[in-house]
């Protein structure tokens, strides 16, 4: 708790609680002040990160505002001047056993049986502050049981106490008001709408927040007992929001994730993906040996064979062509250790420069690390304008999704949504504009320069003028992602650059997707990078004392390495965590593993390109690894092993280690520890960011790079660390007893160093010229693809839906068939057949396919060397 003399300072509003005088902020709830003062009261339906409602009556307490003395909601009550408080009194404590005495008249007394026991609310409450006995004989309430609501969500209708903790965070955090009370007195109980089952992607939330067994997650029900799980506190790297996870284990299985409120970044909530994605970790398709081809087969190997044989090609081709016929592809899955240690290797040991942790369907890394960045709170804060210039947030970056739609709905945060098709923030948009795909440019222009008297881009006038009013209003903050991936990135680029030099003081929140992304464009997995933001130039003479080498000059990109590759310029290609199925372009990546004289996949599952590589190597994942990972606004927090890879599998940062011992040079790790701390060392946006830094209590949400000063956080080591690091115990945000948001500390101002790569815009691109034979492609993903960690979790799998071709009813009359109705689509890469719907969210000339859905590879479709892939539609037959 913090200290109470803080509040004193700050606030004012004294209050006398059990006979100790408190002072609470202005505003605050009793509940929250006697809390912060170290005074619980027992609560159900109450949870910090939602509106009270009063409906369970358990906070009831005795409360003298002057009146006389009575009992009072202290979940609905505003501290006021000298009021008089008392929890423990005899007519409080009566109040309370009746509370729960009534609770459980009709609730079954099965907590033997109920996944809930052991950590339920309800049962330790009822120990704490219940009659000790029932006076209720009768017959109880029995209900079909279980009933499945969701795919993921099971219902215990007897056990529900009807504290609206689910049916409210539906509907006012996630936006999905799928689950309701029906019926009413007596018979009041949760339900879904006939045939319309709660299909929401932060279901899992509401099994975490339910005080009582009621509703269970199919993953985990009849899994474990609370007391038989071990626990970790991490950080999930499924996306690139980095939400904080309680990671729960029993003989080396995890069976849990629960989220942590982590206050500038989660609030405790998780996406269905994020939660249940662990069961991937336990496939039974992991790599658990090294393997090798030969001739067809990929036969089993010893590591020091597999890794000879890698070596000794590498050494041989380092002889013959250089350090510029190896390339390194991927890596975004990585922790920072293993992402530095592979960078070390690849461009301080081999002195290659082809090097990206992106696989075509990023940013430049100069734009996400170059430009004044924005964190969550930032962007979220009241009277801000954003401009989204990124994805559908709901479908990639699910938890931010939640942060902005909060910001719009509850802090009158104003979105302006610039992209081609609607997205699940679109509702919550003060404005919205939809250019034509691949416009986004100059449309984004046309709103800083307030060109608004004509159509640019496709959006008419009044829709430009509306969203340029907004530009005016509050500091601006832009997201930046690929909303398409069938787009380049250069008209997202000249967006940035238009908002950026129009519009003084905007500052930008990168909406890249993969897990570490970030981390390893910091450790300088991209071209032309060094590790800790510097270029290569910048960066030269400092890493060239502290590495081997470092390479001569700028090197590939991921498409222009698999071009060289194809090519025949490009002879090894290592593969860090790649799936070449996912890249844009197929025809591409098959040229380039033809190209190839040896690839090399370090992967954790037999997928598109480890089936087509040389040499496998198995390694270790997500809950697998400790060390640090780094989240979209830069912030590093800790990652936790909770258990041990499969077979042999090895950290990533092991291969490289060893792989650099037999190319003659040491690596200078022995753990990731050491690989942070040397990163630490030479990584100018590093600086400063020590182990001991992470850990201490300040660094509880983790920090964010740059640190100006380390100081603070290095003086609150004195005092006892709140939160553990990998392998300590932690407690999961399932109720009002999560982290305390008012301890939250302001981070320390971060400054920019003077050797940080800064974002040079380029000259604006000219627009493509619409070819009216064909309609302009736009691709997103969905949250549940068909990536690795759905396929091979299977709770997510069967949520995969397929993709239909979906264009604007303008454009189907004129193709003359029936909706549903298949269609040949082709681009210069390939064709495919797929049934066509009409959809009058889609723009006149576009087409919208989603990117990795089961029935449809849409990467087989695109060329990445164009600014817009177009889609020829035809009739089959
Ligand atoms: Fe509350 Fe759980 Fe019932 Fe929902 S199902 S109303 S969270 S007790
Ligand atoms: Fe994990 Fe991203 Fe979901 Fe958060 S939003 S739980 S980081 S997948
Ligand atoms: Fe206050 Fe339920 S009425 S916690």
């Amino acid at each position: 708790m913090a200290d109470l003399h803080a509040a004193t300072e700050v606030d004012g509003v004294p209050l006398t609680v059990n006979g100790t005088p408190i002072v609470a902020r202005k505003g605050e709830l009793l509940i929250e002040a006697a809390a912060r003062a170290g005074t619980y009261i027992p609560h159900f339906c109450y949870h910090p990160r939602m509106a009270p409602v009063g409906m369970c009556r358990m906070c009831i307490v005795e409360v003298d505002t002057g009146r006389g003395p009575a009992l009072q909601p202290a979940c609905m009550l505003e501290c006021t001047p000298d009021m008089v408080v008392d929890t423990e009194s005899e007519v409080t404590k009566k109040a309370q056993d009746g509370v729960l005495e009534f609770l459980l008249i009709n609730h079954p007394l099965d907590c033997p049986v109920c996944d809930k026991g052991g950590e339920c609310p309800l049962q330790d409450q009822t120990i704490a502050y219940g009659p000790g006995e029932s006076r209720f004989v009768e017959e109880k309430r029995h209900n079909e049981k279980p009933i499945p609501v969701s795919e993921l969500v099971l219902l215990d209708r007897e056990r529900c106490i009807l504290c609206d903790r689910c049916t409210r965070f539906a509907k006012d955090v996630a936006g999905d008001p799928l689950i309701h009370f029906v019926q009413r007195g007596s018979s009041t109980e949760v339900s879904t709408f006939p045939d319309h089952p709660f299909a929401s992607y932060f279901s899992g939330n509401t099994v975490q927040i339910c005080p009582v067994g009621a509703l269970t997650a199919s993953p985990y029900r009849f899994k474990a007992r609370p007391w038989d799980l071990d626990q970790v506190e991490s950080t999930c790297t499924t996306c690139a929001v980095g939400c904080r996870i309680a990671t729960q284990t029993s003989r080396n299985e995890i069976l849990r994730h629960q989220g942590v409120d982590s206050d500038p970044v989660n609030w405790g909530w998780l996406c269905d993906k994020g939660r249940f994605g662990f069961e991937a970790v336990h496939s039974d398709d992991r790599l658990t040996e090294p393997l090798v081809r030969r001739g067809e087969a990929l036969e089993p190997v010893r590591w020091s064979d597999a890794l000879g044989a890698v070596a000794g090609v590498v050494s041989q081709v380092l002889a013959e062509r250089g350090p510029t016929a190896i390339g390194v592809l991927g890596g975004a899955r990585l922790t920072n250790e293993d992402a530095y240690a592979w960078v070390k290797l690849a461009k301080g040991v081999l002195g290659t420069d082809n090097v990206d942790c992106q696989l075509g369907d990023g940013l430049p890394p100069e734009l996400v690390l170059g430009t004044p960045r924005a964190t969550i709170d930032e962007v979220c804060a009241p009277g801000g304008t954003v401009v989204l210039l990124a994805p559908d947030l709901k479908e990639e970056l699910p938890v931010l999704y939640l942060r902005l739609r909060a910001a719009a709905v509850e802090h009158g945060v104003r979105i302006v949504e610039v992209s081609s098709l609607p997205t699940g923030l679109s509702t919550y948009a003060a404005a919205r504009v939809a250019p034509r795909p691949g416009e986004i440019g100059e449309v984004v222009a046309a709103l800083v320069a307030g060109r608004t008297d004509r159509e640019v881009g496709g959006v008419a006038p009044e829709a430009l003028a509306a969203a340029a009013a907004l530009l005016t209003e509050g500091p601006v903050t832009v997201i930046a992602g690929r909303p398409s991936i069938a787009e380049s990135p250069v008209a997202i680029v000249d967006a940035v650059a238009a908002l950026l030099h129009g519009i003084p003081g905007t500052r930008v929140l990168s909406a890249l997707r993969r897990g570490n992304v970030h981390g390893a464009l910091d450790a300088g997995m991209a071209p032309g990078l060094l590790p800790g933001r510097v270029t290569l130039e910048v960066g030269r003479d400092r890493f060239a004392d502290a590495w081997p080498t470092v390479p001569a000059g700028r090197g590939l990109g991921a498409t222009d390495m698999l071009a060289a590759a194809a090519d025949g310029e490009l002879d090894v290609l290592f593969l860090l965590g790649v799936d070449l199925d996912d890249i844009p372009d197929r025809d591409l990546v098959a040229r380039a593993l033809a190209g190839a004289r040896l690839v090399v996949a370090l992967d954790q599952f037999a997928n598109g390109s480890s089936s087509r590589a040389d040499v496998i190597l198995p390694v270790a994942g997500a809950g697998e690894c400790d060390g640090t990972t780094t989240n979209l606004e830069g912030r590093v927090t800790q990652v936790a092993a909770a258990v041990t890879p499969p077979g042999t599998a090895q950290s990533d940062w092991i291969v490289a280690v060893e792989l650099a011992r037999l190319l003659g040079a040491d690596l200078g790790a022995t753990r990731p520890a050491d690989l942070w701390a040397e990163l630490e060392h030479v990584g100018a946006a590093h600086g400063g960011v020590t182990t001991e830094v992470l850990r201490s209590p300040l660094a509880v949400d983790g920090i964010v790079l740059p640190l100006a000063d380390p100081a603070p956080y290095l003086a609150a080591m004195a005092t006892p660390v709140s939160i553990s690091n990998a392998g300590a115990p932690v407690t999961a945000a399932t109720d009002a007893e999560t982290t305390d948001d008012d301890e939250a500390v302001d981070e320390p101002t971060t400054s920019s160093g003077p050797a940080l790569l800064v974002f040079d815009p380029p000259e604006a691109t000219p627009p493509t010229p619409v070819d009216s034979y064909s309609l302009r492609l736009v691709s997103g993903r969905q949250l549940y693809d068909d990536s690795i960690v759905v396929r091979r979790s299977p709770s997510l799998a069967g949520l995969r839906a397929d993709t239909v071709l979906r264009i604007n009813p303008y454009d189907f009359d004129r193709l003359g068939v029936g909706v549903g109705d298949e269609v040949r689509i082709s681009t210069n890469r390939g064709a495919a057949t797929i049934a066509c719907h009409p959809d009058g969210d889609v723009p006149r000339g576009a087409a919208s396919l989603r990117y990795a859905q089961p029935n449809l590879a849409v990467a087989a479709l695109l060329d990445a060397t164009l600014p817009v892939t177009d889609l020829r539609v035809e009739t089959v037959g």
